[in-house]
């Protein structure tokens, strides 16, 4: 099997983040990891990197913003000719860095919002940074970057998408990213809490509709819709080690940005191996490549050329095997556990009073209720590491 370049390298500059969002996809253990790279290492990261092949890079964290030295990570990244998207929060930006920034060659910013009011925003992230964040969209604005916001959606803020586009309107953002919550991370803590009713995704959909009919070019709206809903997975990754290579903030390197739970793969480091033996020859990233791996259903489906057989972190965390059909897929043995989640999200939400039209676009009702979610913190990252089980209300989570 022939392998070509890692086109997309994903540098995660640092696991520090002063949010603490429910939904965040960085590993719930990733209080245990080891210390952050060195300027230089991540400079030799980008220069062999970029010798494979590698042409986009993404800075995100984490809060990416939370290194200081962004700006020599960005210049050296620029004269190697990568385009470079900063993906943030927007905490820690400030004029003077964003300026910076330009000089030094950065192409494109994404900001994130986590809902279009300041409440739910708030609440979401366990912080004050709405305001802050309109803020830093107004400073993109007047640095002449494109206008890009993500605004993650799930249960509780995806009856807001009329406002958010609203909001998205008033800023002037440029293109949108409605990114339905993928469930890895805290995300997969908080799932029961945080995957939309079918109603909610249906109305959500259409609301992006109208307003791209009434906006046309003006604003791109990109709205993906979360795969628990579909019965064909992902493409993911495009297959692992296809074109995505991933380093984290201790110098691991990922053929996903969630690989490092799967199990029985040993993956290498930076610091210890040069990328190109990281990416032709690791175990880690030879292990999914092609389809010699595959079970089935997938080994003779004539769509395995197409979707890979879906993601392999979503296989695991739902069957306890990454070689296993993605069970997004209705093809699946194990597509009952997606249907499954998805009714049980359906009875929670009738339950909770959010998820029904008649609810409307006001605050759920889980907002006097933060004690049901986890939000990302250091101190319960080490109780996931240790094993103490620390899920959503407070109870191990299982599959029925
Ligand atoms: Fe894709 Fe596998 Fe499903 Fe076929 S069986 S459609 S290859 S996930
Ligand atoms: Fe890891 Fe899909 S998120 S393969």
């Amino acid at each position: 099997m022939s392998v070509g370049p890692p086109l997309w390298l994903l540098a995660e500059l640092t696991y520090r983040c002063p949010l603490h969002c429910v939904f965040c996809s960085n590993p719930t253990e990733f209080a245990a990891t080891g210390a952050e790279l060195a300027t230089a290492d991540w400079l030799r990261v980008l220069r062999e990197a970029r010798a494979l092949g590698a042409v986009q890079l993404g800075l995100s964290g984490g809060e990416p913003l939370a290194r200081d030295d962004l700006e020599p990570i960005i210049a050296a990244a620029h004269s190697l000719g990568y385009y470079i998207n900063l993906i943030t929060s927007g905490v820690g930006m400030t004029e003077e860095r964003i300026r910076a920034f330009k000089a030094a060659g950065l192409d494109h910013i994404q900001l994130s919002f986590q809902d279009s009011s300041r409440e739910l925003n708030d609440f979401l992230s366990s912080t004050r940074t709405f305001e802050l964040k309109s803020r830093v969209a107004a400073l993109i604005r007047q640095y002449e970057y494109p206008m890009v916001l993500n605004v993650v959606l799930h249960r509780l803020n995806i009856d807001h998408v009329d406002e958010i586009l609203a909001m998205a309107e008033r800023i002037g953002a440029e293109y949108v990213e409605l990114a339905n919550t993928q469930y890895y991370g805290w995300a997969w803590l908080n799932r029961d809490h945080l995957l939309p009713t079918r109603a909610q995704l249906e109305r959500a959909e259409a609301a992006a509709q109208r307003v791209r009919a009434r906006l046309g070019s003006r604003m791109q709206i990109f709205f993906v819709v979360p795969d628990y809903f579909e019965t064909r997975p992902k493409a993911c990754m495009n297959g692992l080690g296809s074109v995505f290579l991933a380093v984290t903030p201790d110098g691991t390197a990922l053929p996903c940005h969630a690989a490092r739970m799967l199990p029985g793969l040993t993956f290498p480091n930076v610091l210890e191996s040069d990328l190109r033996s990281i990416w032709y020859e690791s175990e880690a990233f030879n292990r999914f490549r092609g389809e010699g791996w595959m079970k089935e259903p997938c080994r003779s489906c004539p769509e395995r050329h197409k979707d890979h057989g879906g993601c392999r972190c979503q296989a695991f965390l739902l069957t306890g095997d990454a070689a296993n059909t993605d069970p997004v897929c209705d093809l699946s043995p194990h597509h009952h556990l997606v249907t499954e989640a998805v009714a049980r999200a359906e009875r929670a939400a009738a339950a909770a009073g959010n998820g029904t039209p008649s609810a409307g676009p006001g605050t759920p009702a889980v907002v006097s209720r933060p004690h049901e979610l986890v939000f990302r913190d250091h101190r319960i990252s080490i109780a996931v590491e240790h094993g103490s089980g620390a899920t959503a209300g407070g109870q191990a989570r299982g599959e029925s």
